[in-house]
């Protein structure tokens, strides 16, 4: 029966408190900032004291979930500390992707230790995060070997897996995430919008694109990168891209730099495949550039 408190009655909390009660950890505080919060997680996982006072919550319990929003991260942890609600034996863990570990500083300070535990995974409610995080990667950060090992316990009843990151390395790698998981959508409603030019229906043109942007993800999957590249840059067909640019700078003047951006990224990528030669690469950077 390990002790553990759930700071912050959101999604995240209520998740991972429901997943750790089944498996036999004892959820003894859930506190939040409103009480409706804290009653209606205590409703889903089942057991817990509910408050609004985080550090009364912490001093009960051996493992301290912090599952704030996280700007409130670092101040609801030195408040926790402030009240000596941490002591020597204690695990603290954020589960924040942009957070360095450093954020519960305070409580390392109490003697604490302290890990983040970031799940790789997009989690819009608790239904879907009971659901999603079991298979999940989850980043963890610590420089203290038995706040990891006691991470690595949750990941494994989690049915999770372990993502191994270097010391002070969260910020760039919450970046690629974010990179990866919203440019995506942002790039879809890139090439919607250049649809739309040709007259044609948004939706449609969502449904249409669909399977190709599957078979994609389906190839990166197989593949890899840069393997998975395909198209006109890969193939260096210098007068295609052209004519894009021509097009894209007749119809949608405004979207002409993000193309040439990502086009300038997707030719490295394609010299690294080694479909693209070198004079056809210089060919298609010179357009680019005279277009973007
Ligand atoms: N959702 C995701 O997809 C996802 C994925 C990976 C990691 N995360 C991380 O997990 C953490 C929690 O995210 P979430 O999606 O669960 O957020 P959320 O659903 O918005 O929940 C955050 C909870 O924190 C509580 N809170 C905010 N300030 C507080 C304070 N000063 N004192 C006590 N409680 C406070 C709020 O309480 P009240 O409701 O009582 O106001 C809210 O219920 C974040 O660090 C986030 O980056 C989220």
């Amino acid at each position: 029966m390990k002790n553990t408190a759930i700071i912050g009655a959101g999604v995240v909390g209520t998740a991972i408190g429901y997943l750790l009660g089944n498996a036999g950890y004892h959820i003894t505080g859930i506190a939040s900032r409103s009480m409706e919060s804290a009653s209606k997680a205590r409703e889903f996982i089942g057991q817990g004291e509910v408050s609004t006072d985080p550090a009364g919550a912490a001093r009960a319990a051996e493992i301290i979930f912090i599952t704030t929003s996280d700007d409130a991260v670092r101040q609801v942890c030195r408040e926790i500390a402030d009240q000596d609600g941490f002591s020597p034996g204690s695990l603290v863990i954020h589960t924040s992707g942009a957070l360095s570990v450093d954020a519960l500083v305070s409580a390392k300070y109490k003697g604490a230790g302290t890990v983040s535990m970031h799940p790789l995974q997009s989690l819009p409610s608790v239904q879907e995060a009971v659901k999603n995080l079991p298979g999940s990667y989850f980043c963890l950060e610590s420089e203290d070997e038995s706040a990891l090992n006691t991470a690595r316990e949750m990941v494994r009843i989690f049915q999770g897996r372990e993502l191994n990151i270097q010391l002070g390395g969260k910020s760039i790698y919450h970046a690629g995430a974010a990179v990866v998981s919203n440019f995506l959508v942002a790039t879809i409603g890139f090439g919607l919008q250049l649809h739309e030019s040709a007259g044609i229906d948004r939706q449609d043109s969502l449904n249409a694109l669909l399977p190709l942007i599957q078979g994609t993800l389906k190839n990166i999957e197989k593949m890899g990168i840069p393997a998975a590249l395909t198209g006109p840059i890969a193939r260096g067909d210098a007068q295609t891209v052209q004519d894009h640019l021509a097009s894209i700078a007749r119809e949608n003047p405004d979207l002409l730099g993000l193309y040439c951006q990502l086009g300038r990224y997707t030719v490295n990528l394609a010299l690294e495949k080694g479909t693209l030669k070198k004079e056809a690469a210089l060919q298609i950077l010179d357009l680019l550039q005279e277009y973007g």
